[in-house]
């Protein structure tokens, strides 16, 4: 298995504010960087992209930049069937899809299905995910999987990790978050305890295959310890 990484897609809106657009242009452009990297990371044979879409905190946002974003994601899901055949790119999806808008929510169903056979890299798209969110839900469903007599069942590490929205995809290797932030707001909890963070002060838009590249290089470079004293084996590192 490749590597997995999460990138947290951020500062569209100052993208766009700083040329005196609206916000939405911003989110047009960031768009289109996420495909460009989408087939940059498959071409460097990066195993699974988690890119952070939209978080469950971002319904505070207007209704129209909400409207804009979510049409965005629409045209996208009918859009990319064939780079993804042509790229062998299975796409998954992270987050609640019950409480998104019905259509969006199908079509994710459906691209999550159509492309279920393909071997390359897998793409997850986290919308509407929140980390905190996921761990919830992931012990509801254990608790919900288990009948009344064994309702006692000890909730431990395994059985959370076994009912997150992907159980089978490895955790995170590395984590990008463009436009400067310190901070996870709420991506991927659970998963990232002994991720390696990267972050890069270029806003969103502006972000190339260049920059995706140069993060990877940085992250090669550095000791994962995972708590332990001295440097692990290169083969527990790349998950093989
Ligand atoms: C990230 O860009 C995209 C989403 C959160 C959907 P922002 O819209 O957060 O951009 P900034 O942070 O306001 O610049
Ligand atoms: C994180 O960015 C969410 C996504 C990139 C989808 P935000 O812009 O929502 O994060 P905060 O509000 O700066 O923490
Ligand atoms: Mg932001």
């Amino acid at each position: 298995m490749g590597l997995h990484i999460g990138i947290i897609m951020d500062g569209n809106g100052r993208w766009a504010q700083a040329r005196g657009l609206a916000r939405t242009q911003g989110h047009r452009e960031g768009l289109k960087v996420a495909k460009q990297i989408v087939k940059a990371a498959s071409d460097m044979k990066i195993g699974f992209l988690t890119l952070y879409v939209f978080s469950t905190e971002n319904w505070k946002r207007t209704a129209d930049e909400i409207g804009f974003i979510m049409g965005l994601v629409r045209q996208y899901l009918k859009s990319d069937f064939n780079f993804c055949r042509e790229n062998h790119i299975r796409v998954r999806h992270a987050g609640d899809l019950s409480r998104l808008p019905p259509d969006i929510a199908k079509d994710i169903a459906d691209v999550c299905r159509d492309t279920e056979s393909f071997t390359g890299m897998q793409v997850i798209l986290a919308l509407n995910y929140g980390g905190r969110d996921e761990i919830v839900r992931a012990v509801n469903r254990a608790l919900a999987g288990t009948s009344a007599k064994e309702k006692e069942i000890e909730i431990n590490e395994t059985v959370i990790a076994g009912h997150l929205d992907n159980p089978d995809i490895p955790d995170p290797d590395l984590i990008i978050r463009t436009a400067g932030e310190l901070r996870t707001s709420n991506f991927l909890l659970w998963e990232s305890a002994y991720s390696e963070y990267y972050i890069s002060k270029k806003l969103w838009p502006d972000w190339s295959d260049a920059d995706l590249a140069e993060a990877i290089e940085n992250f090669q470079k550095r000791e994962r310890r995972y708590g332990g004293a001295y440097a692990v084996s290169d083969r527990e590192y790349h998950h093989e």
